[in-house]
Order: structure tokens, then sequence, then C-alpha cells
């Protein structure tokens, strides 16, 4: 199994470019499918999560052109046109692409079943199967996880549907189900998600408002095809402004991130330890604000984190427990119950990696606790969570011997190209079988 081994002492320095964003790839992979006309996406993530929708789009019967690296042109069918794929659609790793899809597929005529890699066939799927059948979708899962099996023919009714989870995938799931139903659809936020799907179907011409956590979709007579151009992930960039935070000697910039507010939580909690960050040349990729990120070296100090910034940081939860292993003092994390059911239990196997490289914690029900001190070397198994497997290389840069991490294939699912990146950033990592 693929590990990093990664010696300390390495020092962050230069201006760096993440890939794109995993979320907006997804969306505009989807959007292009059901659109009329040719979609133009430039800077795609060609991770393997969303070389897994890609996949699947072609199999639901999309023509995909891929005139050069990271642009893709998709030759949508309408939003009828979609075709009953041959056989089962695999997901691999990708949540957002199972539940989004879900959201899709309840409406075609065809049945599908989707499945996934032993991660995905873990995770909770009723949270989007339940709202779709109250929507009028049939659609089984297996004790409420994958595989997930949708039938076709079912004519879709547009719910209003309070959810009781912050999870901007099921709101996209109802959103993107919503442009099939009879009458309106409306999703009310338990918490601020990320609001990808409502401004690129904004650009894709539909009908959406978005106000006070309240998103409604009326469904358009057709999508039209458009342009996206998908800004750098925030939550790749993570990995570095933390880096930075913690070893960098003078400031790195990290260029062309997203900057979504529904997204960038991260900052403001780093910003509440003490970090130097600021966000220069705004400008916007279409619908999505992007900026540089720029990072100065900090003293960071542990803070108790606000429980509304939960779900704005919700994928950066592994590097910010290495920020705040780096901290002075005590960090409190509680709210966060959701990371239980990421691609690993992420507050059980996070705590495990840090016990492993002698970082003092408690496990609680919806969090962690943390105490900053000083970082060890020792064996972290990821779980094949690749968010856990960057978040500990990270760690190496103030760890006292080197940190070998197992398990690190899935890196490749949102982060193609993170330990060149790392080394040419100053990480001393080094890839092993
Ligand atoms: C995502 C939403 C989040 C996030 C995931 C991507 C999306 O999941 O963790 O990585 O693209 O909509 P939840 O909606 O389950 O919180």
């Amino acid at each position: 199994m693929a590990g990093y081994v990664v010696e300390p002492g390495g020092r962050i320095a230069w201006n760096l470019h993440v890939p794109g964003d995993k979320s907006v790839s997804h969306r505009a992979l989807m959007l292009g499918a059901i659109a009329s006309g040719v979609t133009r996406i430039t800077g795609l993530l060609e991770g393997e999560d969303c070389l897994a929708t890609l996949r699947a789009v072609a199999r639901l019967g999309v023509r995909v052109q891929r005139p050069a690296p990271l642009e893709v042109l998709i030759e949508g069918v309408g939003l009828h046109g979609l075709a009953a794929p041959a056989e089962a659609l695999d997901m691999g790793n990708a949540g957002t692409a199972m539940r989004l899809f879900m959201g899709l597929l309840a409406a075609q005529r065809f049945d599908t079943e989707l499945v996934g890699d032993a991660s995905l066939m873990r995770r909770p799927m009723e949270r989007v199967a339940q709202p779709l059948r109250d929507m009028g979708a049939r659609i089984e899962t297996r004790d409420g996880r994958p595989p997930v099996r949708i039938s076709g023919g079912m004519a879709l009714q547009g719910i209003r549907y309070a959810m009781p989870v912050a999870s901007a995938q099921v709101k996209s799931a109802l959103l993107l189900a919503g442009l099939y139903a009879h009458g309106e659809t409306t999703v009310v936020d338990a918490a601020a998600t990320r609001d990808h799907t409502e401004r690129m179907l904004q650009g894709f011409g539909v009908d959406v408002t978005a106000r006070d956590g309240v998103v409604t979709v009326r469904p358009p007579g057709r999508l039209e095809a458009s342009q996206v151009e998908v800004p750098g992930d925030f939550s790749s960039a993570a990995f570095f402004i933390v880096a930075a935070c913690i070893a960098a000697r003078d400031p790195v910039v990290i260029e062309s991130v997203g900057v979504n507010p529904t997204r960038t939580g991260l900052l403001e909690m780093l910003a509440l330890m003490g970090a130097d960050l600021r966000l220069v040349n705004h400008r916007s990729a279409g619908a999505e604000p992007i900026a540089d990120v720029e990072v100065r070296p900090s003293r960071l100090r542990g803070i108790r984190v606000p429980e509304r910034l939960v779900a704005l940081a919700i994928d950066e939860f592994p590097a910010f427990f290495i920020a705040a292993a780096c901290a002075e003092g005590e960090t409190v994390v509680t709210g966060a119950e959701e990371l239980r059911v990421k691609e690993s239990d992420r507050i059980a196997v996070m705590a495990r990696g840090l016990e492993a490289v002698g970082v003092r914690h408690e496990v609680l029900p919806d969090g962690l606790r943390i105490e900053g001190g000083p970082v060890g070397g020792g064996v972290v198994d990821s779980h094949g969570d690749h968010r856990v497997a960057m978040s500990f290389a990270v760690a190496s840069l103030r760890a006292t011997a080197p940190i070998e991490i197992r398990d690190v294939a899935n890196v490749a699912t949102s982060f193609p190209g993170f330990a060149p990146l790392a080394r040419s950033a100053g990480l001393r990592l080094e890839e092993i079988p």
C-alpha cells in the first residue's frame, strides 16, 4: 500500500498553484451533460473523484471531448436526453458524485444503480434518498448505504424540505431533482453550506433564488450550455495555508484560489488563532470569487472554534487539527459530528494519527480537544482518507522525527500532483510503494 515518508525540517516557500475545485468540477460536468449545447470547462480537477463523474456522464450517453489538459467539452444532451447506462455507475471514492447523481437520476426514464469503493459503500445515503422519496422518487439503499438503486419513470413533485443536517450534497441533490419536478423545490439549510450548485445553475440560465438559507429552484424548460472556469480548490490550498502558518520563513502566496465565503471558514479560524493571512488580487471565475491567499509565518494560539464556522470549513478540519497541534495552548472543536461520516471517521482517524505522533488530545463525540505542543515522529494510518494523509505530511514541518503515512493512494482523488508540489514547496516528502 502506497505511503509517504516525510522528514522533519522542511520549510515552506514559493508561490503555489493548486488544482481545480472538486465541488465545482463535479457540478460543471453534471450540468453540462443536461444542458442544451456545448459546455466548455477549463481548469477541471482531473482527480479520481471527478474522473468518476466524467466517466459516469459518458456512460449516460453524453459525448465528452478533452481537447487539452484540464479542459473538457461536453456535448449536452438536454434535460431529457440522458440514456440508460449498460451497467452500474461506479463513483469510486466520491460521495459528492454519488449523492448529486441520486438527485439527477431520480427523475430519468431509466433505472440506474450506483456503487463505489469500500469507503463509499459504508457512507450514509438515506439523507438524500428520503427527501427524494418525498418528491416521488423510488430509491433503494442497502441498510442506508450503497448500492443505491434508482427506478426510472417516476414523476417528481416539488417539495419544501428543511434539512436536518448541514449538507451541501443533500441540498444539491434536491435542487437537481427539482429541475425535473412539477412545481418549485425549496431547501432550507440547517446552516450555511457551500452554494456552488445555486451559483452554477444560475449560470446555466435556471431560475434559482437563494436568501437567508432558503433556496428555491423552479423547473426550467432547458439549461443553456455555459463556460465554466474552475477556480483553484480552497480545500487543497488549505494544506499549504496551514503549512505556511507553521513553517514558512517568508510570505507564501497561493494563487487563484476559490474564496467563495461558504468555503473559507478555515481562514477565520486561523485568524482567530493569530495567523497573518490576507486575500489579495480579488477577481472572479464566472460565478465564483477567486483571490490569491497570502500567508505569513505566524505564532498560533489555541482557540475554541465557533460552531457557526464548522460547516464553512467542513473539509478543512484534518489540516486545522494539525494547526491546533502546533499552536500554543488548547483548541476545542465541537458541533462537528459530520466529520464522522466523511471519507473516514475523521475524528477517530485524526485522533489515532495525533496519538501516533505524540500530540495530546481528547476525543469528543462531536469533535476534538487538542493540546498544542511538540509533534513527534511515528507511523500514521490514513485509512485511505486523502485529507488525513496530506494533513500529516504538513505536520512533518514541525515534527522532531520522520512521519510515515500509510495508505495514501486516495490523495489522487482530490489532489493529483500533491507529492511533487509539496516537495517543490519545501516538504521533505518521499513516496514509498
Ligand atoms: C461537498 C459537500 C460536503 C463536503 C464534500 C463536498 C459538495 O459534504 O464535505 O467534500 O461538493 O457538495 P456534505 O454535504 O456531506 O457536508
